[in-house]
């Protein structure tokens, strides 16, 4: 299928690339494709960026059946522009879409797609260290209908946002809360896909925890309340004496990251000794008291290697690594940075050019 490309005639003036913050500013251009049903998806191109014309009884706007994902584009030294992984992006969501009953994309085609969206977009990619260019593909159902049922029309796009840090805090360490009273997500449920409805039912909680001081809230399972799922826009790893450990997809309630999956390759790479397992917040605790909970960190597309400085439990506050990043952290930081910015050696292949 050829993309079409209508050209924007009034560029935008681009931000500070300083102050650019995250999610702030949107390109000149997005990608559309629809879908009907009898039609399957159809008509993809790149138009000047703009709002969409929606029924208000569009079912999106009603039961939530929308899917997204994040990536980035990174611009090296020598100019070239790279995605990272994304044909990881476009099975994740693929994996949501079958969730919520949405007719799935074409993996290679929707890759390539992002690539000439980027490429119309290539000079929104910014320079400055430590920034990049957010790709927000999402899908979304348009009918205008109230009933409860699967759409049968539906909108595929992907929007672009030149970003610096997710956290204000940077590299420096966030202060997380363990959240002890409302869940994410269950077992049978939707925590492994991306939907914006995980995210709607996660504001609660998070603002709870910012009013107490804290950025994000790590989130437990949801039948116990015991078990470490994950932090609010990233999983999250643990490292204790002589083991790696972060959480295990196998509840189906914790979304399997690309960063995440690509920290466990290069750790083990490295000949560390990483485990996906159940980590209970009791054992995150005696680790802490006995000293073995050496580090921690978050792991994510927007945040990329988050390290956390301190987690809450309840009344009991633990500061790690005495609030400052680890070492381990800070490596791992670097090398994946590096890969994505093409500083360093790619040898895992995981880098896609774009220009
Ligand atoms: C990402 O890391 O790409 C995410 O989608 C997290 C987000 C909700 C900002």
């Amino acid at each position: 299928m050829e993309v079409k490309i209508e050209r924007t005639k009034t560029p935008k003036p681009k931000p500070d690339e300083g102050k650019l913050g995250f999610g702030n500013y949107y390109t000149d251009h997005m990608f559309i494709m629809n879908y009907d049903e009898g039609e399957g998806w159809h008509d993809p191109r790149i138009v000047p960026y703009a709002p969409f014309a929606l029924d208000p009884a569009a079912m999106v706007l009603h039961y939530a059946q929308e899917v997204f994902e994040g990536l980035k584009a990174y611009r090296s030294d020598s100019g070239d522009i790279l995605l990272f992984r994304p044909e990881k992006n476009m099975e994740r969501l693929n994996r949501s879409c079958d969730r919520l009953c949405i007719p799935p994309i074409d993996e290679a085609f929707a890759v390539e797609a992002i690539k000439e969206l980027v490429r119309v977009d290539q000079d929104w990619v910014p320079h400055a260290e430590g920034t990049s260019l957010y790709i927000r593909p999402f899908i979304f159902a348009t009918d205008a209908h109230v009933g409860v049922h699967p759409a049968h029309h539906l909108i595929f796009s992907v929007i672009l946002s030149p970003v610096g840090a997710y956290y204000p805090e940077g590299l420096n360490p966030v202060k997380i809360y363990v959240e002890d009273k409302y869940v994410r997500a269950v077992k049978g449920g939707v925590g492994f896909t991306k939907t914006g409805g995980n995210y709607a039912t996660s504001l609660k909680a998070q603002d709870v925890a910012e009013k107490l001081g804290y950025t994000q809230v790590l989130w437990l399972d949801g039948v116990e309340r015991r078990y470490v799922e994950e932090v609010g826009t990233m999983n999250v790893f643990f490292v204790l004496d002589g083991e790696v450990v972060t959480p295990s997809l196998e509840t189906g309630s914790i979304l399997g990251g690309i960063t995440r999956m690509s920290c466990i390759e290069i750790l083990k790479d490295w000949g560390c000794n990483v485990s996906e397992r159940r980590i209970s917040v009791e054992e995150l605790v005696q680790a802490y008291d006995e000293g073995r909970l050496l580090e921690a960190f978050g792991s994510g597309t927007a945040a990329v290697i988050s390290p956390i400085g301190e987690l809450r439990v309840g009344d009991k506050v633990m500061q790690i690594n005495r609030g400052e990043i680890g070492e381990l952290s800070q490596k791992l930081y670097d090398t994946l940075t590096g890969i994505q910015w093409g500083k360093q050696p790619d040898k895992f292949g995981w880098t896609v050019k774009v220009n």
